[in-house]
């Protein structure tokens, strides 16, 4: 449960800000892979991305509120599918509006910080094997080198991958999102593949941006990883100790061999055997941090899971979203040390939020996360800036428009798809307004602070 009283004071120049997917919210993505498979009816409130949020038309008035809210950054996406529809097709009107949007941004003193894929691709690309393909890197780079000179000028923090690890693991392993494959061998290929894309988009933008909108230094890329905290179930019992095995497996597959694998330059196990990625060694000029949950690793009657069909295993007394993701702000702090123990790198939150289509829990879940984010702060984490997902509830993958991330509400099926911001909009506006949670702060949102039903065992 957060505290009460002390006041947390950020960094001078500590960026705040939102964050956004070019496919979740722009709408209309209709030359991509996820296109294609919403088409099949695979949501799960059969909804598709239609025209999500209508960003790509009404980014003037997101940008609007951006300000409104007082952010001073705001990651968004770049759509491959929009940019080169076809094959060796670009298309310069996309490549125009996408500058016409960062230009907004840059205009009203709002830095970008742009996601080059995050997970979807062209259909064409998709139907050719995808990151499989034996051309898929070659494909690539080609995309880069007609778009990184492009927007070089108006980006200040380049996301080479977003989570990189779910369409290996959702994609190639778990098969619930495109392509659907529950092949471990691909998913192996994959992870390397992937790693091989962010290296080659490092190299690009290094090679490629000689002006960055971040000042005379060198541009700064990075990836965004989906790091969870890791625990058993069971706080004692004779359980315990295979869950903490099991706990340690579940963290290595799903980032710590990824992270490994990009310090070393070499495919960590169990994903790889340590062959050697040129350019991949040390290839971050920082990390993005993507938190939101705890996952509870659970040994039951004979069965090793870490997920429950439809689901993840939640101790007794646990706080979860409408995701039934475990709400748990004490690992916050502790993945922030991992990611710096593993990099030694300046750190940015690319994502950190609370599905919540009631407000009810939002603000509490900023509040005790903000607190963490300082701690770790405090004992030595270099991190620079803090960007909440999402902006606007938007189209959230294969659970359609049903789940709610956005400080700023939006009806779906309201033909002017009207804005209207959530209260934790305004209190986030507060923070940023003070740079900080100020006891004046703390204080107007104790009802929030005190409905806080966080288990005692679990309090930090
Ligand atoms: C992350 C994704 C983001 C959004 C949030 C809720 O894993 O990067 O697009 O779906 O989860």
């Amino acid at each position: 449960m957060p505290e009460r009283s002390a006041r947390r004071v950020f960094p001078a120049g500590f960026l705040w800000g939102v964050a956004t997917a070019g496919h979740q919210v722009e709408g209309n993505n209709t030359h991509s892979n996820w296109w294609a498979w919403e088409q099949q009816g695979l949501v799960k409130d059969a909804t598709r991305s239609g025209r999500a949020c209508d960003y790509w038309n009404r980014f003037r008035t997101d940008h609007d509120l951006l300000q409104k809210i007082g952010c001073n950054v705001f990651r968004l996406g770049i759509e491959w599918a929009r940019i080169e529809p076809e094959r060796d097709r670009f298309d310069p009107e996309a490549i125009a509006h996408y500058r016409r949007i960062l230009e907004d941004l840059q205009r009203r003193g709002i830095r970008v910080c742009l996601t080059l894929n995050h997970w979807v691709v062209p259909q064409w690309f998709a139907a050719a094997g995808s990151w499989l393909a034996p051309d898929a890197l070659a494909r690539w780079e080609h995309f880069l080198l007609r778009v990184i000179p492009e927007f070089g000028d108006l980006v200040d923090l380049w996301i080479t991958l977003n989570e990189p690890m779910v369409p290996v693991l959702a994609g190639y392993l778990a098969g619930y999102h495109p392509p659907c494959r529950r092949r471990p061998l691909e998913a192996a290929r994959v992870f390397r593949v992937l790693l091989e894309a962010h290296a080659l988009a490092y190299t690009c933008i290094h090679n490629l941006v000689a002006h960055p909108a971040n000042g005379d230094g060198p541009p700064r890329v990075g990836f965004a990883g989906a790091y969870q905290w890791v625990e058993p179930y069971h706080d004692k019992g004779p359980l315990l100790p295979l869950e903490r095995v099991l706990s340690r497996l579940v963290a290595r597959v799903s980032f710590e061999a990824w992270d490994e694998s990009v310090v070393s330059g070499r495919v960590q196990w169990p994903w790889g055997m340590g062959r050697e990625i040129p350019g991949l060694a040390g290839s971050v000029d920082f990390i993005g941090v993507n938190y939101y949950m705890r996952i509870s690793t659970r040994l039951d009657a004979g069965t090793l899971s870490n997920v429950k069909s439809g689901g993840y295993h939640v101790p007794p007394g646990v706080e979860t979203s409408e995701m039934g993701w475990q709400i748990y702000p004490p690992g916050f702090r502790l993945v922030l040390h991992a990611v710096r123990r593993r990099f030694g790198r300046p750190i940015y939150i690319t994502e950190n939020g609370c599905c919540d289509s009631g407000d009810r829990q939002r603000r509490r879940y900023i509040l005790s996360h903000l607190q963490q984010l300082h701690q770790a702060l405090i004992e030595g984490c270099d991190i620079r800036g803090y960007m909440h997902w999402s902006f606007t509830d938007n189209f959230e993958w294969r659970e359609g428009f049903a789940k709610r991330f956005g400080l700023v509400a939006m009806d779906h099926d309201d033909p002017e798809l009207r804005r209207r911001p959530r209260p934790s909009a305004a209190m986030l506006s507060e923070i940023i307004a003070a740079n900080g949670l100020t006891p004046e702060i703390l204080e107007r949102y104790s009802a929030d602070i005190e409905a806080g039903c966080i288990a005692a065992r679990f309090a930090d």
